[in-house]
C-alpha cells in the first residue's frame, strides 16, 4: 500500500514506519527535519514541513493521494481539522494516534475502562493529573473533530488509544527514572501506597496494532484501547525491575499528601515520579483482542531489552541530580519508624 505517516522518525512513529516497510508498504513521512532519518536501502520518502503550518503542509503533500494516512502527532483539534480538510477524498483510511488520557480527564470512569467511556463529564481541572489534564482535553477534542468528519462525511477514521508507551529510546524516559534508581542499590521513595494498578504497553506492540488495523476493515469507525495484558501496581513494577537487574529492592512509601509537598516531587508539567497514577487505571482490551487478535509482549521480555538499552546510554534520568535528597528523606522516615 501507499502510506503516509505524519511524524515518522520518533519513538512511536519510527517504530510504525519500520514495521510498515518490513511488511512491504511504500511509506512517505512528514517531519520538520529535526530528528535524523535512519538511512537504509528502504528509507521512506521524506517530506519536510511543520504540520502546524498548513500552507507548508499542503505544499509538501502536493497532489499526492494515499491508501492510508497515519496521524501520529496530532495534539490539538486544529491539527486534526486541517488534516481532515487536506486528506478528505485523498486517502482510503485515516488512522489517528489518541491516548487513554481521553478517559482519565473524568473521575466517573469505571475500570476496566471500555472504549465507550470517552465522553464522560470532565472533572474539575486537576493540574497534577498524572495522565495530563489539558493534554487529555485536547486529545478528546482531536477525536471529536475526526468522529464528526467520520459521521458527517464518511471520512474513514480508526484510532488507537495507548496507555503509557514504553521501550528503548522512549523520549519520556519514564522507565529509566526507576531503572537508574533501582540500579544504584539505595531504597526507593514510593509516592502514596504504590498499590494503584496501571498498564504500560510496549512500543513494538503499538506499532504492530497500528499496522494490523489495515488488515481488518471492521476497524473503520472504531477506537481501540491498547495496553499490555499484565496489570501491575507501582510496587509490583519496581519488584520486577529488581528481579531483572538482580538488585534487592526496598520500597519506602510516603503518604501522598506529604509527598506532594516535597520540592523534588513535581515539575511544571506534573509529577516527576512516573507511574504514580494516584487511582487505578486499567483498560479493557476486549475490543482489540476480538477485532485485531491483539496479544501483548510479556513485560519481563521487553523490559529486559529496555534496561539493557538504557544502561548503554549514559544519560541521567529526570531529577536524578536530587537523588541524595530522596535517600536522605528515606533515611529520616525509616529512622522515625
Ligand atoms: N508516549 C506515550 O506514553 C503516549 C501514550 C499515549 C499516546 N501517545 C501519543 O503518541 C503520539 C506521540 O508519540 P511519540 O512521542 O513517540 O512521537 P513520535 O510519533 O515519534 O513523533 C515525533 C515525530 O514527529 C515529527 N514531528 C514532531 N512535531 C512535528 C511537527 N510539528 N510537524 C511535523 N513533524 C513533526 C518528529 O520529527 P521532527 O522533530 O524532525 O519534526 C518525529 O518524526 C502522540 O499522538 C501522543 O498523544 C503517547
Amino acid at each position: 500500500m501507499n502510506i503516509l505517516v505524519l511524524g515518522g522518525t520518533g519513538f512511536i512513529s519510527g517504530a510504525l514506519v519500520r514495521r510498515l516497510q518490513a511488511q512491504g508498504h511504500r511509506v512517505t513521512i512528514v517531519t520538520r527535519g529535526r530528528a535524523p532519518v535512519a538511512l537504509s536501502d528502504s528509507s521512506p520518502e521524506v517530506l519536510t514541513a511543520d504540520r502546524s503550518n498548513i500552507p507548508a503542509l499542503k505544499q509538501a503533500i502536493g497532489r499526492r493521494t494515499f491508501d492510508v494516512v497515519y496521524d501520529i502527532i496530532a495534539y490539538l483539534p486544529d491539527e486534526s481539522r486541517s488534516a481532515v480538510d487536506l486528506f478528505r477524498g485523498r486517502t482510503g483510511r485515516f488512522i489517528h494516534c489518541s491516548t487513554i488520557s481521553v478517559y482519565m480527564v473524568s473521575d466517573r470512569v469505571q475500570c476496566p475502562v471500555t472504549e465507550d467511556q470517552d465522553g464522560l463529564p470532565l472533572m474539575q481541572f486537576w493540574d497534577r493529573n498524572p495522565f495530563g489534564m489539558q493534554y487529555g482535553i485536547d486529545k478528546r477534542a482531536c477525536e471529536q473533530v475526526l468522529w464528526d468528519a467520520h459521521h458527517d462525511t464518511l471520512f474513514p477514521v480508526s484510532m488507537l488509544r495507548p496507555t503509557f508507551v514504553s521501550g528503548p529510546a522512549d523520549p519520556t524516559r519514564r522507565d529509566w527514572f526507576w531503572i537508574e534508581r533501582v540500579l544504584d542499590g539505595h531504597p526507593l521513595l514510593v509516592p502514596g501506597s504504590g498499590d494503584c494498578a496501571f498498564q504500560q504497553v510496549f512500543v513494538e506492540d503499538v506499532a504492530a496494532a497500528f499496522a494490523a488495523l489495515l488488515d481488518f476493515p471492521v476497524s473503520v469507525g472504531r477506537a481501540y484501547n491498547i495496553a499490555g495484558e499484565e496489570i501491575l501496581s507501582l510496587n509490583e513494577y519496581l519488584r520486577i525491575l529488581g528481579e531483572l537487574t538482580e538488585r534487592s529492592v526496598e520500597l519506602v512509601g510516603v503518604p501522598q499528601s506529604t509527598f506532594d509537598k516535597l520540592d523534588f516531587s513535581s515539575h511544571p508539567h506534573g509529577d516527576v515520579f512516573p507511574f504514580n497514577t494516584r487511582r487505578t487505571a486499567v483498560f479493557s482490551l476486549d475490543r482489540i483482542k476480538q477485532d485485531l487478535g491483539f496479544h501483548s509482549t510479556p513485560v519481563r521480555q521487553w523490559m529486559a531489552t529496555t534496561i539493557d538499552w538504557w544502561r548503554k546510554q549514559g544519560t541521567r534520568s529526570l531529577g536524578y541530580d536530587r537523588r541524595a535528597k530522596e535517600i536522605g528523606l528515606i533515611a529520616e522516615l525509616t529512622h522515625r519508624k
